[in-house]
């Protein structure tokens, strides 16, 4: 069934808990921190693809799929490369380390090189920054914008502008900005990117606002070529209108449109989608399901996309 788009939009919002979802306006273009210790020798970017690094090492089934991705990278076999950024903040330790475990566990994606990230604003607070440093040596995959977290921050603006100065030198040709409460299936995610275009793509789970025939894609994932990220990250407009306050989903689609960028434009409906009351939606192609808010989501989700059946039979545990 349809919904009015605006009253859809507002239940989507309302149903989004997440706190950077509304944005306030930053005074000035940031620039991304990475945090020194992702530059140390065992955490390097190339080294982060769908299987996380570090992770694998303590984990049962990974270390065949780390092999794949590597042989396959060495051979240069990628055809284009995408850069996923999981929002979040540093106290969600354990979402975190659950989403990480997602990603690490999953097929490679044999046509892309893919590097997930965890996006944090500025981590201010001496314990967190701690654990997050920790962390960051750990798993080499925290970024952290220039931004302070709190509800209206700008997040996604940050983000989005900021990775096309932090990653000039070696440019993705997607960028994607997702939640911690969302399961993304990057191999499938990559299938459908690989017939794409590789300029001015916008693609995600689409909603329509009124009768406008442009819609924007929704916060729980969507992806941006290069280029549109770019844009965002030159385009003074969008500050200096102060642009950046209120739904980021809804708003990256309405700067887009006065741009008139991202006209390749795709929506992954029904592939990507919420998570209902039931869970009993889950579909067997999906490449993202939303609002998995809790460890009860989580594990039926590993249940479904059969994460939890790959593991050794062993003597040393009885998992039902
Ligand atoms: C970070 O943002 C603050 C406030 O917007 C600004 O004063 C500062 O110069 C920025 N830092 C960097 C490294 O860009
Ligand atoms: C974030 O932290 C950096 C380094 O401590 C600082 O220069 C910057 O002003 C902070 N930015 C904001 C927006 O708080
Ligand atoms: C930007 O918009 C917000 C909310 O609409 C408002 O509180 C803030 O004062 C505005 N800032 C500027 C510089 O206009
Ligand atoms: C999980 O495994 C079962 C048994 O092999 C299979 O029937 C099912 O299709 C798998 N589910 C998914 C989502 O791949």
């Amino acid at each position: 069934m349809k919904t009015t788009s605006s009253h859809g939009h507002h239940h989507h919002t309302a149903s989004l808990c997440t706190p950077y979802l509304l944005l306030v306006p930053l005074g000035l273009l940031a620039v991304l921190l990475v945090l020194p210790t992702l530059t140390s020798p065992n955490a390097r970017s190339d080294d982060l693809g769908v299987l996380c690094a570090g992770i694998d090492a303590y984990s049962v089934s990974t270390g065949a799929d780390e092999k794949d991705a590597a042989a396959s990278d060495a051979a240069g076999s990628s055809e284009f490369s995408l850069l996923v950024g999981v929002l979040t903040m540093p106290s969600r330790r354990e979402r975190r380390d659950i989403v990480r475990m997602a990603y690490a566990l999953q097929p490679p994606a044999t046509a892309a090189r893919v590097d997930v990230r965890f996006v944090f604003c500025n981590v201010t607070d001496p314990v967190e920054a701690a654990l997050v440093a920790v962390e960051a040596r750990l798993h080499g995959d925290i970024l952290v914008l220039n931004c302070t977290e709190n509800m209206n921050d700008g997040k996604t603006h940050e983000y989005l502008s900021s990775v096309p100065r932090r990653f000039a030198a070696e440019p993705y040709d997607y960028v994607m900005k997702t939640d911690d409460d969302t399961y993304l299936r990057v191999a499938a995610l990559a299938e459908e990117l690989r017939g794409k275009p590789r300029e001015d793509v916008y693609l995600g789970h689409g909603f329509a606002v009124g009768d406008d025939p442009m819609q924007f894609m929704h916060g729980m994932g969507y992806v941006v070529s290069w280029d549109v990220a770019r844009w965002v990250s030159e385009n003074e407009e969008i500050l200096r209108h102060n642009d950046t306050h209120g739904p980021e989903d809804l708003l990256v689609g309405k700067w887009l449109n006065i741009g008139g960028k991202g006209k390749n434009r795709y929506s992954l409906k029904p592939r990507m989608y919420d998570l209902g009351w039931f869970m009993d939606n889950f579909r067997p192609d999906t490449i993202a399901v939303h609002m998995l808010k809790d460890n009860r989501r989580w594990a039926a989700t590993f249940r479904y996309f059969n994460v939890t059946a790959g593991i050794k039979p062993s003597d040393l545990y009885h998992l039902p």
